[in-house]
């Protein structure tokens, strides 16, 4: 293991950076810019059992340090993943990749953990209980506690790989949904999902978002993401994935002294498409200045 390398659900990652679903495409559009195999893995853009056509435009607001999104889960449906984008993937990078997936029901998101299962490629499922940009599925479960261990249960009874929740910071107790996630049976948390926020057009005052609210993600969150990892972190015994406005390599280490084993970088990707390659490249001197040998002992060091 490299100083870098840290244990995600017992499967080894060279480094803890981890593009975040939703900002990286199913990563063969990225491997035109750099040698994507650098990257500890990506969480490849939500996928749901049947295709998806998003909601209408515009579903990207611009905010001070950060954006709005409302893009609605738009995929081609987890059948086309499997048939069409894995294999591309696969050309390109050679190592487990996170499968991020939404639903509306329990049976739905298990009917697709059930079909990634299958797939070699997929190191981790990544549950999204959390998108706030649809009605009926995604937030809908991970506000409630006792509803987010029903999509676990579900998930974990047709899948052996690690099954990680990805949680919404639209609630008021955060570790109250990640303890009951914890019980039913999750092996890892990712955290945090978008705020949900909204802008108006002063000129026609009206929303600027179709779909009126969107999630508010950037630098701007990173406080509040880093409050919820470190709440989290010490409420279960479970791998945390922190992310939300990580932007530099300090973002990262601080990510990791909050309690996060392995950090999800979204925005950054928006605005500068090597952001993850820089932050792996910047993180070894970042460590010697701040007197860091291994990246896998400062986890959860600021408790
Ligand atoms: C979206 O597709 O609306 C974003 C996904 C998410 O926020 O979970």
């Amino acid at each position: 293991m490299g100083r870098l390398s840290v244990d995600l659900c017992g499967v080894t990652l060279d480094n803890p950076v981890i593009p975040a679903s939703g900002a990286f495409g199913y990563g063969y559009e990225f491997a035109e810019l750099y040698d994507i195999n650098c990257l500890g893995t990506f969480s490849f853009k939500g996928t749901t059992l049947l295709p998806r056509f998003g909601n209408p435009t515009p579903r990207i607001a611009e905010t001070p340090a950060g954006m709005l999104n409302s893009v609605g889960l738009q995929n081609p449906g987890v059948e086309k993943v499997i048939s069409e984008e894995l294999p591309k993937l696969k050309k390109v990078f050679h190592k487990p990749v996170m499968a991020n997936v939404s639903g509306f029901s329990a049976e739905e998101y298990a009917k697709t953990c059930e079909l990634l299962d299958q797939e070699e490629q997929v190191g981790w499922l990544e549950v999204n209980v959390s998108c706030p940009n649809v009605h009926g599925g995604g937030m809908s479960f991970g506000t409630d506690p006792q509803a987010a261990a029903s999509v676990v249960r579900a998930v974990k009874a047709v899948t052996k790989k690690p099954v990680i929740l990805k949680l919404t910071p639209n609630v008021t107790d955060i570790a109250a949904v990640a303890v009951a996630c914890e019980e039913a049976g999750a092996d890892g948390l990712s955290l945090i999902n978008t705020l949900l926020g909204m802008r108006l057009d002063l000129r026609t005052r009206k929303p600027i978002l179709a779909n009126v609210m969107g999630g508010l993600s950037g630098p701007a969150v990173f406080p509040v993401a880093l409050r919820m990892v470190y709440q989290v972190s010490k409420a279960v015994s479970i791998p945390v994935v922190g992310m939300g406005g990580v932007s530099s390599a300090s973002d990262v280490i601080e990510m990791m002294l909050a309690g996060a084993t392995a950090v999800e970088i979204g925005a950054a990707n928006l605005t500068d498409p090597f952001a993850c390659k820089r932050i792996i490249d910047e993180l070894p001197a970042e460590m010697d200045r701040l007197g860091i040998d291994r990246l896998s002992e400062i986890i959860g060091g600021g408790h």
